[in-house]
């Protein structure tokens, strides 16, 4: 099906440095110019859409491998998603027969792509499927435990694939998908599929990433991981082999803790922790914890700023947490006051910064993720459905999204017992799908479509 090399080595190659502040520059359409990466030797490296600025739109969607070759599959997922991100659609040729070429996008070569990106991830059902050997497997990569995180999804699988596609047009996004719902019918079945949207994005004069901010009014990623400008940041968000044996251990319940004198935190006795080793091709491969779930805004919109303000622990307007109002130079950035005081209680310990990054040990430190995702905006009935597509990567699992979930957030015994849970949990009211997957590393990361798949032991097909 593909025909030709890359229009231009700039959309589909993943950018190598988060250029998401205001100010980078965003990438430019299709250049004509001849490729010259096909000559440089591969160079494995992070799939494309997770560092760069994230785009206007995004489509997310969970597969099921259907046919009875999965693996041959995989690669004709490869050749389509090569095919998108190089603009090459495929030919009406025959007329009796129905057009490969849906069509929305028109026929024209190398068209503007709208900075898409693709990026591929495979649950533990997609690596039973491919007949890949335990050992040769993401260590921490299980189904997600929907019963222990508390939660009842409207779809409760997770399909064998995920794709994230992203771009400043959904006509872009929806083809991407569209074209792999055509092309492999009877192989592959969408089984959810969710759309975001957000309001900072590549276009000129467009919206500063500092003021994104989240349907409940509040600005949202001040507080992120910068895995593309921080070194510590990267190694907490993509794995390394090499250092798994520096992850944070399940910390033992109802002793005297540096969350406070009296405080002595009870986590749930089957909590998962990180064992086994990651095999040598996972480096550089991330874990993608997908969480799709609608806030309840006409009760937010009705509580107090007060109360909302208390909810989130920082103010609403300006994003400065609640422990710094005697601070006059105290901006979004500035570190909260409970970083280096447990006992201040300004930002409540029910408040969803807190209990979501609680900064009260080095060990805190090392669970924090890197939170990629938008603001859910979707139709529905009686109106829209509106809240958020949780997408966070990782270099594990359990320590990071499955720990701040279970043994922060959602407990009622953290940081003391019967503390109470996250207030923002009243209003993440109904979740709609979701998954654990493994974002494998790219063999060559100027082919953003060369995803690592590992051989089977078996006779998989
Ligand atoms: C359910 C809907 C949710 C909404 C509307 C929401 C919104 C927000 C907002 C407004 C902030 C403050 C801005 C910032 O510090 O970047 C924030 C911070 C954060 N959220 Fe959420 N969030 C949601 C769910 C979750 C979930 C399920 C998790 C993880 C399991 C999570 C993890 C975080 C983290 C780690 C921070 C940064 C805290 C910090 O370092 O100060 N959030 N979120």
């Amino acid at each position: 099906m593909t025909t030709s090399e890359p229009a231009s080595t700039d959309p589909t190659t993943p950018a190598t440095s988060e250029s998401s502040d205001l100010g980078s520059t965003p990438q430019t359409a299709q250049s004509t110019a001849p490729s010259t990466t096909a000559k440089k030797a591969p160079k494995p490296g992070p799939q494309a859409g997770i560092l760069n600025r994230p785009p206007e739109n995004l489509l997310v969607a969970a597969l099921t491998l259907t046919g009875s070759t999965p693996r041959d599959t995989v690669e004709s997922l490869r050749t389509i998603v090569e095919d998108e991100l190089t603009s090459v659609l495929a030919p009406n040729a025959d007329p009796a027969i129905a057009p490969p070429e849906t069509g929305e996008l028109g026929y024209q070569e190398h068209h503007d792509r709208a900075h898409l990106t693709i990026t591929v991830g495979f649950s533990a059902t997609g690596y039973d499927k491919l007949g890949v050997a335990a050992e040769d497997r993401p260590a921490d990569l299980i189904t997600i435990p929907w019963a222990q995180l508390g939660d009842t999804p409207d779809v409760a699988d997770s399909g064998d694939i995920v794709l994230q596609i992203c771009a400043d047009n959904a006509y872009i996004t929806e083809h991407v998908l569209r074209r792999i719902e055509h092309t492999l019918a009877g192989q592959a079945q969408t089984v959810w599929a969710h759309t975001g949207a957000q309001r900072y994005s590549s276009r000129p004069g467009r919206t500063a990433k500092r003021e994104g901010r989240a349907w409940i009014g509040f600005l949202d990623g001040t507080s992120n991981l910068q895995p593309g400008k921080d070194d510590g940041d990267r190694a907490l968000t993509f794995v390394d082999p090499d250092a798994t044996g520096t992850y944070p251990a399940i910390p033992a319940s109802g002793q005297p803790s540096q969350y406070g004198p009296s405080n002595q935190p009870v986590f749930p006795a089957d909590l998962r922790p990180f064992t086994g080793a990651e095999p040598a091709w996972t480096r550089n491969g991330s874990y993608l914890a997908a969480r799709v779930s609608v806030t309840d805004l006409p009760t937010w919109d009705a509580q107090t700023l007060t109360d909302q303000e208390a909810t989130i622990g920082r103010h609403k307007k300006t994003g400065i947490s609640l422990d710094l109002d005697n601070d006059p130079a105290a901006t979004a950035d500035t570190p909260t006051a409970f970083a280096t005081d447990q006992t201040n209680e300004q930002v409540a310990i029910t408040a969803h910064i807190r209990r979501a990054n609680p900064r009260g040990s080095a060990d805190d430190l090392a669970r924090r993720i890197f939170r990629r995702g938008y603001p859910l905006y979707e139709g529905g009935s009686p109106t829209l459905r509106r809240g958020l597509v949780f997408l966070a990567y990782g270099r594990t699992l359990s320590t990071q999204f499955e720990f701040i979930f279970r043994g922060w957030i959602t407990n009622r015994d953290f940081p003391h017992p019967d503390a109470g849970v996250d207030r923002l949990r009243q209003f993440d009211t109904q979740v709609l799908a979701g998954g654990y997957y493994f974002v494998p590393p790219l063999d060559d990361e100027r082919k953003a479509w060369t995803w690592h798949v590992p051989q089977p032991t078996s006779a998989a097909t």
